[in-house]
């Protein structure tokens, strides 16, 4: 057992370097209480546009740094595992993309943020789950559009927004592993439970969701929703903070295929823990550094993405 007090060691190390930590809600819960704000993509990139630290500490995964270190070249952006990556930007590199580009190039690109530097660089907008329709609709009608790189969020923007878009054929490995089957086996078991999935899960799945937002579009429908139960279809870790802000709701993670797995919890983002929290604030490192040419060059569409989104 460990004789250090990460917690407090954290806090010390949170004032000499006069950093800040941000936290998404798939961090383990210890990590989300000592952040100093917790929250979905785009008011992670938000915050780490607006902030007057020094450093910025992001648990969270690396797309998430990367593009906090874009929004503040300036600041020292620390990741406690480099490792944390994302399956939908591993989806889509940079190389194939471009040759995907070329073949269609009277189409604009619309990137979700769960992408690498180089593929921000080669679009137009960045997107995130929760400002992505918003976007699109602010788009003149006939404009051709690519869509990249999750398709199951491309799938259900097409719907929401009766555009007609190309997919790139990517997707999340933590998302795409609910059993619908056994989510009808809980909802039969709870009646009165509203099932409330990420856009990120499959088609099938959220054609049976009574909502469908990003994290935090989920947690604010459970936080105002007058209903008690909840099968909640996307990473595990935002039951944390709904159970802070509804003690009085009952929150059932939805199922994966595997029982005897945990993959409904990201491998990735579960890979920073306290004690790698505290070594990357201790030693200032891993540090994130971007080439400033390829920084300037993915700046453009997530600029797009903060204007067109506000
Ligand atoms: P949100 O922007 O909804 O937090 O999504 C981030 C993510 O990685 C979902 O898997
Ligand atoms: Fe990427 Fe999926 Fe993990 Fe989100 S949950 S970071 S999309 S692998």
């Amino acid at each position: 057992m460990s004789l250090i007090n990460f917690e407090e060691e954290i806090f010390k190390l949170k004032k000499e370097l006069n950093a800040v930590i941000l936290a998404h809600y798939y961090q383990f819960s210890e990590i989300q209480d000592i952040a100093d704000f917790v929250g979905d993509s785009l008011e992670l990139s938000k915050k780490a546009a607006a902030t007057d630290a020094d450093v910025i500490v992001f648990a969270g995964v690396h797309f998430m740094a990367e593009t906090a270190k874009i929004l503040s070249p300036n600041k020292q952006v620390l990741l406690p595992d480099l490792e944390a990556g994302c399956s939908l930007a591993e989806g889509c590199p940079a190389d194939a993309f471009k040759l995907f580009k070329e073949q269609h190039p009277d189409h604009i690109i619309i990137t979700y943020i769960n992408s690498t530097a180089e593929v921000k660089a080669l679009s137009d907008i960045i997107c995130t789950s929760s400002s992505a329709e918003k976007i699109i609709n602010r788009l003149p009608q006939n404009q051709k559009i690519i869509f990249a790189p999750d398709r199951n969020l491309g799938k259900y923007l097409i719907k929401k927004t009766g555009r007609d878009m190309l997919l790139w054929q990517g997707s999340c490995i933590v998302h795409e592993t609910f059993n619908e089957r056994k989510i009808i086996e809980l909802k039969a078991q709870h009646p009165a439970a509203k099932l409330i999935a990420h856009p990120e899960c499959e088609e099938s799945l959220l054609s049976e969701a009574d909502f469908i937002g990003s994290t935090s579009g989920l947690l604010k429908y459970v936080c105002q929703s007058s209903d008690k139960e909840f099968i909640v279809a996307t990473e595990v870790g935002i039951i944390h903070q709904m159970e802070k802000y509804c003690p009085d709701k009952l929150f059932i993670p939805a199922p994966p295929n595997d029982a005897s797995c945990s993959c409904n919890e990201c491998p990735y983002m579960k890979l920073n823990t306290m004690e790698k929290l505290y070594l990357c604030m201790k030693n200032r490192s891993p540090e994130i550094i971007i080439d400033e040419k390829l920084r300037l060059q993915a700046l453009v569409p997530i600029q797009r993405m903060m204007e067109m989104s506000g």
